[in-house]
């Protein structure tokens, strides 16, 4: 296993990251077993991952606590991060102490805003009620994360889905964000544009969401219809295909989607390498990525992913990926929100 700095913050991070999402199970990613969920953490932890991610909105508090539970014993070997649901930004301290409580440990490595504070992220956190009362000020929000880092309670302040703009408007506050998670993979790969350059140039790390595109990188879905709802309602797919979740009104990028997928298939049968491990591979060797995040259900998961750390793609190889992503981009165009209509993306 690789790591790198994240950010300026002197915490280093594996160049694979776990994402637990699924952990605790719920209506998105279905059963998840908390056996599986121990198994993969120790294993993972074992194989030199040090970087855990989880949220308090995944499964409503359940994946923190199942990753509290596969924790016990290790926690100091991690790198833990959560995230505070942005229509809970106006009292960070009462959410992170819940976020502690439910991990079972009483500081976390990195705190993250999960989504940037605008009318339609707030919507979208609070089930379509928006926020009681005024919503909180950058300002205010980020004074309160610096004083929990002063205290030791965070080691270090995070973003996601933070678009150029957005993360100008964190730095005028004085307060110093280390990282930025958002959406990165073959098929997902607008923040090359303007948002990885300016996180380059400042300093903040890139962590990537997403890595196999929720499954559909790891090539186990021949056709759109084979793709479950949940994880076929970001604008990839038609609007039909994403059931209750979808919500940006698109006819999606399909065809492209696939005909990408066809290009990670070839390679894999040239090469040996499954898609999943050309996948991953590929966003390791973009020099502006920190660390990439994978969902990983079980041990069989964890062993196909993280063997992308040993991989090294020729130049002809990532040429002939960017190329075939290429149609994908252009059709979903530079909008870095996945899930929203393009005229109301809360990243910009
Ligand atoms: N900041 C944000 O807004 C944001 C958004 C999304 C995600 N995230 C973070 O990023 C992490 C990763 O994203 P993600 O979990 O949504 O998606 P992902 O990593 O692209 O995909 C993970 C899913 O793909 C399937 N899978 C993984 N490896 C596989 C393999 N080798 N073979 C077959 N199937 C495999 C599993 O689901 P099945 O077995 O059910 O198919 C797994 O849950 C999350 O867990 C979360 O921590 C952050």
């Amino acid at each position: 296993m690789k790591y790198k700095e994240l950010g300026a913050s002197g915490i280093e991070v594996s160049v694979i990251g776990l994402g637990c999402w699924a952990f605790g199970g719920g209506a998105y990613w279905g059963p998840q077993s908390q056996r599986d969920a121990d198994a993969v953490v120790a294993a993972a932890i074992e194989r030199g991952v040090n970087f855990i991610d989880t949220a308090e909105i995944y499964n409503d508090g359940e994946s923190e606590r199942s990753l509290g539970l596969a924790l016990k014993g290790r926690r100091d070997k991690v790198v833990l991060a959560s995230k505070i649901s942005t229509a809970h930004a106006g009292e960070v301290r009462k959410y992170l102490e819940g976020s502690l409580a439910r991990l079972g440990t009483d500081y976390l490595d990195l705190y993250i805003l999960h989504w940037p504070i605008n009318p339609t992220a707030l919507a979208h956190f609070t089930g379509g009620q928006g926020a009681a009362g005024q919503p909180p000020q950058v300002a205010e929000v980020f004074a309160q994360f610096e004083a929990l880092r002063k205290e030791g309670l965070i080691r270090s302040i995070g973003l996601s889905n933070f678009g150029v703009r957005q993360m100008e408007e964190v730095a005028a506050t004085g307060v110093r964000a280390d990282s930025n998670q958002l959406a990165y993979n073959i098929v997902s790969r607008a923040i090359e544009t303007e948002i990885a350059p300016y996180c380059v140039a400042h300093q903040i790390g890139v962590t990537g969401s997403v890595g196999l595109q929720q499954g559909l990188l790891t090539g186990k879905y021949a056709k759109p219809e084979d793709v479950p709802p949940p994880q076929a309602h970001s604008r990839h797919f038609h609007q039909d295909r994403g059931g209750k979740d979808s919500r940006h009104y698109e006819d999606g990028a399909e065809k492209e989607l696939f005909d990408a997928l066809d290009c990670v298939k070839a390679i894999s049968a040239e090469t040996g390498l499954s898609c999943a491990r050309i996948s991953l591979a590929w966003i390791l060797q973009k020099p502006f990525m920190t660390s990439t995040l994978v969902g990983c259900r079980n041990l069989a998961q964890l062993d196909a992913n993280l063997g992308a750390a040993d991989v090294a793609l020729s130049d002809e190889l990532m040429a002939r990926i960017d190329a075939a992503s290429l149609p994908v981009w252009q059709k979903l165009g530079d909008t870095p929100d996945y899930y929203e209509n393009r005229g109301k993306s809360r990243i910009f």
